[in-house]
């Protein structure tokens, strides 16, 4: 009898390694809002309504692999030390002056939205894009908000909140004129280790792009979420209008969701309990790929049901760009970033690795498969270090991460891999990071549980048959 064998790559490639400290600031302006409250709707209302909460429910989940989105607002225009034709120093946006100019604030369970019209430090409306805002809400819930670059000097944040309530809308200003989305100089990596760091302070001049600024000088800004005013949830709905789905990815995990009382509630709201079928057989080998927060989910997985009783073993495999080997870190300090390394890396430290210790176990009887699983970088937290204008933290920056991990993510969708996007539940934890990328392994808590699921459901598919269709669909 020949035995099938898989075994699975979880990778995480590229992510940020670095370390901070904290300091967390509270702010935002108080504002009137339009009470959204409706007595009575018309089913036609009703209708339209639904239509917009279907619309922007893509929308957000489209954000998450829509590289070409955010890059849009900044073509031509992220060469370091270019300065474009009116995007001068003086045409900075600025947190102090920029105002909400729209609220359009719904009942829970469906999404608001909130504009913003930037302006420059002495109040001129600007009329182009390129800021890097980033936006958190704290009431009964916490989540993270989808920002969108309309490139006319008006920014709207979205979110969809299913706990009403108080909330405090919580809005920095990180870079302007395409600051967040500039690339490193050529030499960058030469100039620094083989990991792309530690560059010399001051080689790029005197930095002053990060902003870091509290929207409306950090005056508080609440908003007043009304009950949910329709008896079917629209996210139920949604279900069953998922069918002309034109864009699609396999996510395990979209990761879309809200923290409440500590607790990870997806709005897919799943199961992901599981039991053992009777005479399983622990199999395969479970392979984290990545940097220290793959590193971080191999530890915490050592003690879970997933390394103890599912899989055979569980190996991972530290990197930064390169693998982290000791005494061996500064071999390729002077050279420029190799990519063809990368895949070599890849290919010899994982896949030939892994091979190597099956084989190792069962000699001949093997009928190789792996399973690969992408999952996104987390959600950073750049405000946490210390020093902030730091040469060679000068390129660490939300949007540059949000870039990588869409175009990542989007070219995993399209090969067909299976996704899971941790970002969002990353980005909506209360407590942020620990330091200025790694969280508590408690944060993914439930992430492990799902894995648990899946291997003992063959890897093959989940009992999710109630979202899969929804959960796939990504426009
Ligand atoms: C960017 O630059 C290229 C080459 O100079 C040009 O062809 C293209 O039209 C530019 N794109 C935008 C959006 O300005
Ligand atoms: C700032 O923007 C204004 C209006 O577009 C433009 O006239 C001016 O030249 C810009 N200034 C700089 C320094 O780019
Ligand atoms: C900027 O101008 C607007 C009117 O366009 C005004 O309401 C606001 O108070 C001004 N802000 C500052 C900081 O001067
Ligand atoms: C900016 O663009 C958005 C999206 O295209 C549009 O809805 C909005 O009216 C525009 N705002 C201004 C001030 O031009
Ligand atoms: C970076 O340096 C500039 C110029 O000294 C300063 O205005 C800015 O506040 C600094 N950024 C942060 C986040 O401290
Ligand atoms: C959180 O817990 C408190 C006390 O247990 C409870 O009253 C509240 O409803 C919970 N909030 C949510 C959003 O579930």
């Amino acid at each position: 009898m020949q035995k099938h064998r898989r075994f699975f790559l979880f990778t995480t490639l590229l992510g940020i390694c670095v370390f901070s400290y904290h300091v967390f600031l509270y702010f935002g302006p108080s504002l009137k809002t339009r009470p959204a409250f409706v007595k009575r709707l018309s089913s036609g209302a009703i209708h339209s309504r639904f239509d917009d909460f279907r619309r922007d429910w893509f929308r957000q989940h489209r954000a998450r692999v829509d590289w070409k989105s955010i890059l849009k607002p900044c073509i031509n225009n992220t060469q370091w030390g270019l300065v474009k034709k009116y995007w001068g120093r003086e045409n900075r946006s600025s947190a102090r002056t920029s105002q909400v100019v729209y609220t359009d604030i719904r009942p829970a369970g469906e999404f608001s939205k909130i504009f913003i019209q930037s302006k420059t430090a002495d109040n001129r409306t600007k009329l182009i894009g390129g800021d890097s805002w980033r936006v958190h809400l704290h009431g009964p819930s916490s989540l993270g908000a989808t920002v969108f670059d309309h490139e006319n000097g008006t920014y709207e944040i979205l979110f969809l909140i299913m706990e009403p309530g108080n909330y405090q809308v919580i809005i920095y200003l990180d870079f302007s004129l395409c600051d967040g989305l500039k690339e490193p100089p050529a030499d960058w990596f030469i100039k620094g280790n083989s990991q792309g760091k530690e560059q010399e302070e001051g080689i790029l001049g005197p930095l002053d792009q990060y902003l870091l600024q509290p929207f409306n000088e950090g005056k508080h800004f609440n908003i007043r979420i009304p009950v949910a005013t329709v008896n079917t949830r629209f996210i139920d709905k949604l279900q069953y209008n998922a069918k002309s789905c034109t864009q699609s990815c396999n996510h395990l995990w979209d990761g879309f969701g809200r923290w409440t009382n500590k607790t990870w509630r997806p709005y897919l709201d799943e199961y992901y309990g599981w039991s053992l079928a009777e005479g399983y057989r622990r199999k395969g080998t479970l392979c984290v790929y990545g940097d220290s927060l793959g590193v971080s989910l191999g530890r915490s997985m050592q003690s879970r049901a997933l390394c103890k009783t599912l899989y055979e073993r569980c190996i991972t495999s530290y990197n930064w760009i390169y693998p982290i080997s000791k005494g061996r870190r500064k071999e390729n300090d002077d050279l420029d970033f190799r990519p063809e390394l990368v895949i070599e890396n890849i290919h010899k430290g994982l896949i030939r690795n892994l091979i190597h210790s099956l084989k190792k176990g069962e000699e001949n009887k093997m009928n190789h498969r792996a399973k690969i699983i992408w999952k996104t970088t987390t959600s950073i937290h750049r405000e946490y270090f210390e020093k902030k204008n730091v040469t060679s933290r000068r390129f660490i920056t939300a949007k540059r991460i949000a870039l990588f991990s869409a175009f990542a993510t989007s070219a995993m969708c399209n090969a067909g891999f299976d996704v899971i996007d941790v970002y969002p539940i990353s980005d909506a934890y209360p407590n942020g990071a620990l330091d200025h990328v790694h969280y508590n392994p408690r944060v993914f808590w439930d992430l492990e549980t799902l894995l648990e699921k899946y291997k003992t459901q063959n890897n093959e598919k989940l009992d999710d048959n109630k979202w899969k269709r929804l959960k796939r669909c990504i426009g």
